[in-house]
């Protein structure tokens, strides 16, 4: 990768981890500079699971907890070769040591290259990339801004569609002259092609023969963008409600564009599912609306009033919510997206809920249901699922298309085994050697053709939806340390959920730790194991353990599954996970609070090697590591937010990763593999 000489600019003093104050206000709308917006009570439902309802999948994981083999190879500050005998089957790498590289690191004998990067050509027709005169209609027919999620869907033996979301813009990087308090038309409009979603066609051939090296295909018939102003259908019992109707929509149905989405999954049936996150920040307004309880909904959903950041009710006034009170409730939804059909209209699937959604990640049942695990990624808010109430056919896409309509969604409740006062913050483990115990889910709507059906008192169903977040706080859910990912092992189906930190956790008038979420000021975050009883997703119970607790393995209070914390990788602020075909986790981070770049860590979740965390890769200092993707030949990540340092425009760039020179910084979608063409870990 190319570096270059460049002038540090100073680290201006942020909250909770390395990320720096300008993607918490682009990415984020500063979320953790505002009031917690879960100020509810939290009232408890009494006891709920008796203690060894299953404990049979609690202790399959916990038969496995291992013993650091000897004469592991020492990881972290020392790596040492790493020969495949000292590792779990797919992670036999000498791991990345942590460091602040202006480039993309990976293990020696691997390799890496962008893929594609901001402002490439999706189409033919798209002009060449050129930051000083960008256009709306040039971005519109390039590769957006800020890649998050990304997975790839294949077509055929080395042919693949790859899908990707851009989750928000950073103009200040961005834009030649760029002044915040009265940004362009022009500029608007950008940003507005720059947000959204790729669809873009990729092949894996090298000089004829298989290799892990992936190539973008320019007029792939499935190239697509859709961005800020495209049309998206919403579905299930919100769409066409009240709530949802505007002067330019009146029958509540066709929203444009899809905004700040982050992660995602995709579904048996062969669509994406991307997640709409941090939406609350770009409506202005909230200020205006006098309904005290349409204030209390945009509070709960951090919606402060006064003009959004980017400015855009300047030139459309459905983003002020004096005009069009209503445009904010249709976004923060989990969008599905056909990426083999250009011209579908994706779907705001409204049956799942509306929070800041991380993700969506399915599992069958046993009966072929369709379940979908979900994150609302905020301080002390909540996990869900959603169980669908008919079955997942093989080669029925109409029938298919209504799986995600119908159903119910549940909100967790956790509790722990170990006496309340073991868990004293620090994050020493109880006496009974881990922070563990079982759970509930939680019923809060069904959804079918008739509409939605409550089950919160004092809540319509339709309400329940749109206002999840209250729902959860009516029923008692359990607050937690911001859900992330949360994606289940394929080989096992144990659910792992990422929870990235929290350093409120514990401190002024918010919740003390718990034995869910045990460490006060949660700066590094941690990973759960959640086992639905009797290794069934539609279970109403669960069993629950804390498998990591993040940070340098040197702080006494992180915890690693129990593996010898000397031959492990520090690792901070867990954020989307994935597994690889061995059943190996992977982890990447955003904002790794202990000052070195972002990564990419696999980790063994069974066998000799559970919780040997090892980092495989890391991206240039100031990005986040996202959407990865984990293969027998291939490791792909998207370089989030490259170059974003607050005091960095677009005329004194932090960055210029990865075309050097004096370039703008590119976030950009990275491939990594092995060129002797041996797999990933082996
Ligand atoms: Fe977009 Fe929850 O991170
Ligand atoms: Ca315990
Ligand atoms: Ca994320």
């Amino acid at each position: 990768m190319l570096t270059s000489p460049r002038k540090l600019l100073p680290l201006i003093a942020n909250h909770s981890s390395n990320r720096s104050p300008m993607t918490c206000k682009y990415r984020c709308g500063d979320a953790c500079f505002h009031e917690v917006p879960n100020t509810s009570e939290g009232a408890y439902l009494g006891d709920i699971i008796a203690s060894g309802i299953s404990r049979r999948s609690l202790l399959k994981v916990g038969a496995v907890v291992a013993v650091a083999g000897a004469g592991a190879a020492t990881l972290g500050a020392q790596p040492a070769a790493a020969a495949p005998a000292q590792a779990a089957r797919g992670l036999a790498f000498t791991p990345v040591p942590p460091n602040s590289e202006h480039a993309v690191s990976v293990p020696e004998g691997y390799t890496s290259k962008v893929l594609i990067r901001w402002g490439d050509a999706l189409f033919s027709d798209a002009p060449a990339f050129d930051p000083e005169n960008q256009s709306a209609a040039a971005q519109e027919r390039q590769f957006g801004y800020n890649n998050d999620h990304l997975d790839l869907f294949e077509i055929r033996r080395d042919e693949h569609v790859m899908v990707i979301n851009h989750e928000y813009t950073n103009e200040e990087i961005m834009f030649p002259g760029y002044d915040p308090s009265a940004p362009t038309q022009d500029q608007v409009e950008i940003a507005w092609a720059a947000h959204g979603l790729t669809v873009v066609g990729v092949t894996g051939a090298a000089q004829g023969r298989p290799s892990g090296e992936l190539t973008t295909v320019v007029d792939h018939r499935l190239n697509r963008r859709l961005t800020a102003t495209t049309p998206f259908e919403l579905t299930g019992p919100v769409a066409g409600s009240e709530h949802v109707r505007t002067t330019a929509d009146p029958d509540g149905r066709t929203v444009l564009g899809t905004l700040n989405n982050c992660a995602g999954g995709v579904t048996p049936w062969r669509t994406w599912l991307t997640a709409e996150e941090n939406f609350n920040q770009y409506f202005a307004g909230a200020d205006e609306v006098t309904d005290p309880v349409v204030r209390e909904r945009l509070r709960r959903y951090g919606l402060p009033g006064g003009a959004s950041e980017r400015k855009w009710e300047a030139y459309d006034p459905r983003f002020d919510l004096g005009a069009e009170p209503n445009e904010v409730n249709r976004f923060g939804w989990i969008v599905e997206v056909d990426p083999f059909d250009p011209e579908s209209t994706p779907r705001k699937r409204t049956a799942l809920g509306r929070f800041k959604h991380e993700a969506a990640n399915i599992h069958l049942s046993r009966q072929n249901q369709v379940v979908a695990y979900m994150g609302d990624d905020e301080r002390f808010d909540y996990l869900y699922k959603f169980v669908s109430r008919d079955a997942f056919r093989r080669n029925n896409p109409e029938h298919n298309a209504t799986l995600l309509d119908n159903g119910t969604l549940y909100v967790a409740l956790f509790n722990g085994n170990s006496p309340v006062e073991e868990i004293d913050g620090s994050g020493t483990l109880p006496s009974d050697g881990g922070f563990d115990g079982a759970g509930e889910w939680i019923p809060i709507v069904t959804s079918d053709e008739a509409g939605a059906h409550s089950h919160v008192e004092g809540m319509t169903g339709v309400e329940v939806l749109l206002f999840t977040r209250q729902a959860g706080d009516a029923v008692g859910a359990t607050k937690m340390d911001r859900p992330e990912d949360v994606e289940t092992n394929p080989l096992t189906g144990v659910l792992y959920v990422a929870l990235t930190n929290n350093t409120n956790r514990g401190t002024g008038t918010n919740p003390g730790p718990d034995e869910t979420n045990p460490r006060s000021s949660n700066r590094h975050g941690h990973v759960i194991e959640l086992m639905e009883t009797g290794n069934d997703p539609r279970a109403y119970t669960f069993d629950w353990r804390i498998f990591l607790l993040c940070g340098d393995p040197n702080d006494p209070s992180t915890y690693f599954a129990g593996y010898d914390k000397s031959q492990v990788s520090p690792i901070s602020c867990p954020d989307n996970v994935t597994f690889d075909p061995y059943g190996n986790l992977w982890i990447s981070t955003d904002g790794n609070a202990l000052g070195t770049n972002d990564g990419l860590f696999g980790v063994a979740v069974d066998g000799e090697y559970r919780g040997q965390v090892k980092q495989f890769l890391t991206v240039p200092i100031s990005a986040e590591t996202c959407g990865p993707k984990v293969t027998e030949t291939r490791v792909l990540v998207c370089v989030q937010h490259p170059g974003e340092r607050s005091g960095a425009t677009f005329e004194n760039q932090f960055s210029h990763w990865p075309d050097g020179g004096t370039s703008v910084p590119r976030p950009a979608v990275v491939v990594a593999w092995r060129p002797d063409g041996i797999r990933i870990g082996r």
